[in-house]
This record gives C-alpha cells, sequence and structure tokens, in this order.
C-alpha cells in the first residue's frame, strides 16, 4: 500500500494491536504542523495559533463523526493515552454516586489496576465479572446497581468484542451506574461495536488507529456533576482568584477543558484528524485484505496440532503457544526473518496466566499496512520453526 510505501520489503509487521503503523500522509501533517504552523491551541492570536485552533477543532468533531456520537451529548478531550484517559476520570469520580467498582476478567491491565487503584482511594467494592468465549456478557449475574464499570469493548489478546454491549450500557443506566469503555482496540479495526453506544466514557489510544501517541477520552456532558477537581492546572480556568476559580468547562463550547490541563500535543492531535479522514475514505479493498489476511493466517495457525490459539475465531489480533517451544525464543527467531511480533501475556497476566494458566504467549497482530507476501512469508517461516 502506498500509505507505507516506506515499510521496506520483507519487512513484516505483526504488533498493530500496540502500535499501528503510520500512513505517510499522517506523518506528514505531524510535520506540517512543526515546519508550518508550530504554535500552542486555543490561546494564540497570530496565524500560526489560528491554523493550529481549526485543525484540533476538526478533530474533536471527527473523532466523534467516525464513532457516530452527538456533539450535543459529547465531548472530545486529549490526554496521553488510554491508561491515562480511565484513570484521570477514575481518579476524579465522586465516591458518594456510587456503590461499587466492576471490571472484568479480560481486561488489559489498564482499567484491571485502575479500577484496584479506585477501589482502595474509595473504600468501594470491586468486582471481576466473567466474559463468554465471545466476549459478551451475562446480564442476568450481575448487579450493576450505582455501580462504575469499566469494561473493553474488544480484547488485546484474540480481539473478542463485547458483543452485548448496548445492552449492558442500557442495564448500567438503569441500575443508576455509568459505563466506561476502553475502545484501544476496537477503534481501528472493529470500530462498528462501539459507533453509537452511549457511554459515559469512551477511551482510547490514537497509537492503534494509524495516528501519532495520543490518548482520548470520548465523554457525556453529564458526567461532570460526577467529578470532583483532582488533577487540574492551566488551560482549565477562566478566571482564578486567591483561593477560588471558575473552569472554562462550566461552558459547553470549553467543556473539552475538563480532561485538559496543561499543553496539549497539538501537532499529534491535528495528524489524528488526517488518520481519521484516510480512515473513512479508505476503499472496500482495503478493508478485504486486511480480512483475507487475517482469514488465512488464523486457518493456518488452526491447522496445526502444535498450534494452541487463545482466539474463538479469526481476528487481525491473534494469541497463541506452539508445543515445546519457548514464545520469547520463537518471537526472536521471527525476528531474524524480519517478523516483528510480540510476546508474553500482553499486559493481561490475570486472564492469561492465572485463569487460563497459559505459558507465555505469542502475538500476531495485522494492520491495514499488511500485504499478501507477508502472509506467504509467516507460513512459510513457520512451517520451519513448527515442523
Ligand atoms: C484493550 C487495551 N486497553 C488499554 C490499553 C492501554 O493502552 P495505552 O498503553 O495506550 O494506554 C491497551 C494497550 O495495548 C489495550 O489493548
Amino acid at each position: 500500500m502506498d500509505d507505507f510505501d516506506y515499510l521496506g520489503e520483507g519487512k513484516v509487521y505483526l504488533d498493530s494491536a500496540c502500535q499501528s503503523l503510520r500512513p505517510r500522509r499522517v506523518i506528514d501533517a505531524l510535520n506540517t504542523y512543526y515546519i508550518e504552523h508550530n504554535s500552542c491551541g486555543e490561546r494564540v492570536k497570530y496565524k500560526w495559533g489560528v491554523i493550529t485552533d481549526e485543525k484540533v477543532e476538526e478533530t474533536r468533531e471527527l473523532v466523534l463523526k467516525y464513532l457516530k456520537l452527538s456533539p450535543r451529548k459529547y465531548t472530545t478531550s486529549f490526554t496521553l493515552n488510554t491508561t491515562y484517559g480511565i484513570n484521570l476520570i477514575l481518579n476524579q469520580l465522586d465516591p458518594k454516586h456510587f456503590k461499587k467498582v466492576i471490571t472484568s476478567d479480560i481486561e488489559h491491565n489498564s482499567p484491571f489496576l485502575a479500577t484496584m487503584a479506585f477501589s482502595k482511594r474509595t473504600g468501594l467494592k470491586r468486582e471481576v465479572i466473567k466474559r463468554n468465549d465471545d466476549g459478551s456478557i451475562n446480564l442476568e449475574d450481575c448487579n450493576l446497581e450505582k455501580a462504575v464499570v469499566v469494561l473493553n469493548c474488544a480484547s488485546n489478546f484474540d480481539g473478542r468484542k463485547l458483543l452485548n454491549i448496548k445492552e449492558v450500557v442500557k442495564a448500567v443506566h438503569k441500575a443508576g451506574g455509568i459505563i466506561i469503555i476502553d475502545a484501544a482496540q476496537a477503534m481501528a479495526h472493529s470500530v462498528d461495536i462501539v459507533r453509537g453506544v452511549e457511554a459515559d466514557a469512551i477511551c482510547f489510544s490514537a497509537h492503534k488507529l494509524y495516528a501519532p501517541s495520543l490518548g482520548v477520552i470520548v465523554w457525556r456532558d453529564d458526567l461532570i456533576p460526577k467529578l470532583v477537581d483532582g488533577f487540574i492546572g492551566g488551560g482549565m480556568v477562566d478566571d482564578v482568584l486567591e483561593n477560588s476559580y471558575l473552569l472554562s468547562a462550566e461552558n459547553k463550547e470549553h467543556r473539552y477543558t475538563r480532561f485538559e490541563s496543561g499543553l496539549q500535543a497539538w501537532g499529534e492531535i491535528t495528524a489524528l484528524g488526517e488518520a481519521l479522514k484516510w480512515l473513512m475514505k479508505l476503499p472496500k479493498k482495503v478493508w478485504q485484505n486486511l480480512e483475507d489476511n487475517t482469514n488465512e493466517l488464523y486457518e493456518f495457525l488452526k491447522e496445526s496440532k502444535k498450534v494452541h490459539l487463545v482466539n474463538h475465531e479469526a481476528n487481525p489480533t491473534m494469541s497463541f503457544y506452539i508445543d515445546g517451544l519457548d514464545s520469547h525464543l520463537l518471537g526472536s527467531a521471527l525476528s531474524r526473518e524480519d517478523i516483528m511480533a510480540r510476546t508474553g501475556y500482553f499486559c493481561a497476566h490475570y486472564y492469561l496466566d492465572h485463569v487460563l494458566g497459559l505459558p507465555p504467549l505469542i502475538r500476531f497482530s495485522l494492520g491495514l499496512h499488511n500485504r499478501p507476501e507477508d502472509i506467504v512469508k509467516i507460513k512459510k517461516v513457520m512451517e520451519k520453526i513448527i515442523y
């Protein structure tokens, strides 16, 4: 694909679940910021600042458009990454509105640990609920009364999705709780699962979405009354007295400032806008190529009796181990052939190590940059290694 023309021949990058490769036009957008309008957003009156403001505003709108959420109800704020976004919300939730915090067994450490810290800080009970093999939740087994619920909508080791996400959100709200969705793994290749879902907040990382390193929180305006001020500073206030201040977020137009203390990553934000425009215009054949590569590789792995997949179905993200082979050594062997894959527990230690009791795994996570030749090469190299 021309967008990734910098990727040398024979180099097979299989770590998109961590960071996707950036299309050239996204890299160009970041460079354009530095070369043509390097300026602070939202405070600067000279021309460069005006350009930055327009682009940042456009990105906020594009995020909502991509997620099919109404700007009347939702706001886009920028932060460092998914982990930071989830912590930023949990650290400022006022516990008096809630009775417990709930997460699930297949979470990335990011929500898994953040909910532990939240429980410790607030004294609210924490529950870890079981997700089904298809990623859904049995709602009849959950007591959601006034719960803070934090769940991924796609897993980072096998891509399984929160299939009944709409029912879950509805049930949480009916029970007087709130729900934060970790959409880190859904945004690039499975965005349909979260589109139009009216969660209280959706956190994701732009670096898994063909954009530079950046975090995003999309949140409902009615979250504000449930927050206490816990992480505040420059860029968030309209006025300050000796012992008090007026938050700019009181005003709908500047609501995004509620989670944006200090100077932001303006260049990265403008480049995220470029990535979203690119994604929304990709021809069908590009998505078909990803699906074909996924199916081909998944079927190949499934065929071997020595390969044990965590996946229950094909997904661009697939994790497995091979009988008699140390996954870390396998990762190094693949690297010698220019195949870049991840090994270990991928920050899902609790589920993979302690619930399933699996040895360290290897993860192939495909992206839109992968070519059919990549799959041919992986199969050839893997066949040599397995047999
Ligand atoms: C499902 C999920 N949640 C959270 C994270 C944390 O993302 P970040 O490291 O960008 O904060 C990841 C990262 O892989 C992830 O896959």
